[in-house]
């Protein structure tokens, strides 16, 4: 392929002059995803004449295929969405729905004590998939070219195959023994029972047949029919409670996002079932309440930490599904809640998370997950974050189809309604219910200002949201988005109480004076997220595409 990775530098390249005002559209189209391939799809698709939308179908389905561990078409997503022609925004939720079958004990036993795994491996974890539903509507109600065109990429990577990666190779190492379980998974996945040697060529000939059902018969080739029959017999086979109701019933919502305001910037985020859009407005409200360019680094990192451990409180006390329960955003995000929120922000200490209200510790949600970034000549934009869950999922593969499951019922709160290791009861609002969708993390997101904008977001469960916190803050100081995918990362989410960071995220010196203001501070042992960022700079009429670089991923400038 004849991009290169840095192609973010090439940038200044393909400037256009303007003669005045604002350009129209960018000019040129963009791609940033978190595989190589998945990039080139979308370029693919570009080239075609297809529109941003179609290069999402491409981009997700290309991604679903060479990256089973973070998402797939037995998985679900968040795409937010801008069309240009009419200025309209919305967020196409994809996500999984538990089966009718599900109940809020499923996964404890007889003295209610949860099953070890029993939401982590196997079909009894999987939701029913939201993912082919929300590529189907997005190809029949904002694309241009035909779903079989658009899904064309991703069926010749499954047919032809694609080769392990490093980044594969480890990661498969983490689930090896759990793909070994499922015999079907593990002639996919593996090579010879073993984490695939790096060059391997993975084929999954199977999965292209479900892709070229889904090309051909929309919704009916996969949520209906033989491919749907395969699916539930299998899933039943090994302990699962899938029906073919479930799949039948199955659809896709567009939801209004969550726009805040910051700086003069316009924050458009992912509204519930995702978490992502209220946590970042409210800590941003919160943050508006202090001046933050004219505080130390140690100063301002306290303050972001302490707005983050608010708004993780308010996460996972009264976020859920809103078909399920009343989310109440208005009040979670009116301004005088949130100031009354900054006024307890002492700025000499931290604040326990116990003594600013009741509430129950966040289970970490998956760590893996995938996004990217698009937008097209004309100025449709798409921020798509993909997820199975935790890495392959829950390694169970329906025999016949090549559909990898998600374990996206593991978001749900397994065990509500009982007091945690902190004495509280809490997390209601997430528990399991047949058709309910777990709360997610996953934060896709806009960043607007009259002469920027700017399409983020990352894998990495609930440090998703801190990530797109700093990201958006970087973006109010003006910088670039080599510098938001580049960022050190920290991260507070309330319970447990400790300020997390990444490998060298805080320097030496800023953890010892957060430790001295009271911060329980946790180095996690490795680098973290794997962001993929657009800018369009419409004053320069500039574009600016870029991959994090602790994944290997690839961004691109399509002219
Ligand atoms: N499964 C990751 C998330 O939805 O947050």
């Amino acid at each position: 392929m004849p991009i290169t990775r840095k192609i973010y530098t090439l940038v200044v390249c393909i400037v256009f002059s303007i003669s005045s005002g604002y350009a129209s559209g960018p000019p040129a189209h963009a791609v940033a995803s978190a595989h190589p391939l998945a990039t080139a799809a979308g370029v693919e698709i570009l080239r075609e004449g297809g529109n941003a939308f179609d290069a999402a179908v491409a981009v997700s389905a290309a991604l679903g295929v060479v990256e089973p561990y973070s998402s797939g078409f037995g998985g679900g997503g968040f795409w937010l969405i801008h069309r240009a022609s009419d200025g309209k925004q919305v967020m196409i939720d994809g996500r999984e729905t538990a089966p009718a079958l599900a109940h809020v004990r499923m996964y404890r036993d007889r003295q209610d004590n949860v099953i070890k795994d029993a939401s982590i491996n196997g079909p009894l974890a999987a939701g029913i998939p939201g993912m082919p539903a929300g590529l189907v509507h997005l190809a029949e109600h904002y694309g241009r070219l035909p779903l079989s065109r658009s899904l064309a990429p991703a069926k010749r990577y499954a047919e032809q195959g694609f080769r392990v990666t490093a980044r594969y190779h480890r990661l498969a190492g983490y689930r090896a023994e759990t793909l070994r379980q499922y015999p079907a998974a593990a002639r996919i996945f593996l090579q010879d029972g073993s984490p695939p040697r790096i060059g391997h060529l993975v084929r999954q000939e199977a999965l292209a047949a479900t892709i070229d059902a889904i090309a051909e018969r929309g919704l009916d080739g996969f949520y209906r029919g033989p491919i749907a029959e395969t699916m539930v017999r299998e899933a039943r086979k090994h302990g699962g409670i899938w029906s073919l109701r479930d799949l039948e019933a199955y659809r896709v919502i567009e939801r209004e996002p969550i726009v805040t305001n910051y700086r003069g910037a316009r924050i458009v985020s992912a509204p519930p079932p995702s978490s992502g859009g209220i946590v970042m407005a409210q800590a941003l409200q919160i943050l508006t309440a202090f001046d933050l360019d004219g505080m130390s680094n140690v100063q301002r990192k306290h303050h972001i930490i302490e707005a983050m451990r608010r708004a993780f409180r308010d996460r996972a006390v009264f976020l859920g599904d809103p078909e399920f329960v009343d989310v109440p955003v208005e009040r979670l995000l009116h301004k005088s809640y949130l100031e009354g929120l900054a006024l307890t922000v002492d700025p000499a200490k931290a604040t326990p998370s116990t003594i600013i209200g009741e509430g129950p510790a966040l289970l970490q949600t998956g760590t893996q997950t995938t996004h990217f970034s698009v937008i097209d000549r004309e100025g449709n934009r798409v921020a798509g974050t993909l997820s199975v869950n935790t890495l392959f999922g829950s390694c169970f593969v329906a025999t016949g189809t090549g559909v990898l499951f998600n374990n996206e019922m593991d978001d749900f709160s397994i065990k509500p309604f009982t007091p945690n290791a902190y004495g509280l009861i809490g997390d209601e609002a997430n528990a399991i219910a047949p058709g309910k969708r777990p709360l997610s993390s996953m934060t896709p997101t806009f960043l607007e200002t009259p002469d920027r904008i700017g399409i983020v977001g990352t894998p990495g469960g609930s440090r998703i949201i801190s990530m797109i916190l700093l990201a958006a803050l970087d973006f109010a100081d003006g910088r670039l988005p080599q510098s938001w995918v580049s960022l050190r990362r920290f991260h507070h989410q309330y319970q447990p109480d400790q300020v997390q960071f990444e490998l060298y995220g805080l320097t030496e010196f800023e953890q010892q004076q957060l430790a001295g203001l009271g911060h329980e501070l946790r180095e996690i042992s490795r680098r973290y997220g794997n962001m993929q960022a657009i800018l369009w700079d419409k004053t320069e009429n500039l574009l600016h595409s870029v991959s994090d670089p602790r994944g290997e991923g690839l961004a691109v400038i399509v002219e």
